[in-house]
């Protein structure tokens, strides 16, 4: 990857669908080199031949795929942690242990993986942010979702934590909460039922995924003494993680 010793470089990981792949667009219109990560190279080939950026195959469960992720990187400017979701939708007491792997592996473990490989880059950079998408569910809990709550939970103080840690470093933390946004998110929760997928968003208006990169394009754009902590954002339709506004009630 040969860039301009001037070109702001952002990577976003889960850049092959929903948020992620709508956040590289945003950045991408911003200036920023782009490079895409996720499992599906196809999908990330594309897009990265639509917007100018570097697609590579990642695999954020995998040490091995992130090293060889993160050596070719020439720079990093700004990472997005996005790669993640929800599997399953269980009471504890029936709780599937591999659903619970696949959640804390993506969403906590991806997360760490990534901005522990990136943190000295960035922080090199000068400038450097991290911008982590959690979801309402790291704020709340909800019947049958401990799996993703705890997940999302532990992933968001991970984040939160490194706000601490890297005061008096220049790395901007940004956190941002969702709440439904409609993507393949419910298609993989529930295992490719497409049916159920769409019940999710029967009768009310969702977020998009560009809703949210325009958000992460924002805090992207600030001065860079400026961090924006926390944002949650949801569809006027949600007041928290359980209650709609649906006009099929
Ligand atoms: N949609 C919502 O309602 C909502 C609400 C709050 C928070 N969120 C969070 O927003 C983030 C993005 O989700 P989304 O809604 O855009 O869902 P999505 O369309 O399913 O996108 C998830 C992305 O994560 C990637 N991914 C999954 N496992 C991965 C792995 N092991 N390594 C690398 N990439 C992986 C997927 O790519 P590959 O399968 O190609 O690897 C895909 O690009 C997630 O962290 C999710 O928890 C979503």
């Amino acid at each position: 990857m040969i860039l301009s010793p001037d070109t702001r470089v952002a990577v976003v990981t889960g850049a092959s669908s929903g948020i992620g792949e709508a956040t590289a667009r945003t950045l991408a219109k911003q200036g920023f080199h782009v490079v895409l990560g996720a499992r599906r190279i196809d999908r990330l080939e594309t897009t990265a031949a639509e917007i100018g950026g570097t697609a590579l195959e990642l695999d954020v469960t995998d040490e091995d795929s992130v090293d060889a992720f993160c050596t070719v990187l020439p720079r990093v400017d700004v990472l997005v942690n996005n790669a993640g979701g929800a599997m399953g939708l269980a009471p504890v007491s029936e709780a599937d242990l591999d659903d619970w792997r696949w959640m804390w592996e993506t969403n906590v473990l991806g997360t760490l993986r990534m901005t522990k490989a990136l943190l000295p880059r960035l922080i090199e950079s000068g400038d450097g942010l991290i911008v982590t998408v959690t979801s309402l569910a790291a704020f709340s809990v909800y019947d049958n979702g401990a799996g993703y709550t705890s997940a999302k939970h532990a992933e968001g103080l991970l984040h939160r934590t490194l706000r601490g840690e890297l005061l008096g470093k220049p790395v901007r933390l940004t956190e941002i909460a969702p709440g439904a946004v409609e993507t393949e998110f419910s298609l993989v929760r529930f295992k490719g039922d497409e049916e159920r997928a769409k019940r999710v968003y029967e009768g009310m208006t969702p977020l998009v995924a560009q809703d949210v990169a325009e958000i992460i394009g924002f805090v992207a754009s600030r001065p860079s003494h400026v961090n924006l902590d926390q944002i949650i954002v949801k569809p006027r339709d949600q007041a928290n993680s359980e209650r709609f506004h649906r006009t099929t009630d």
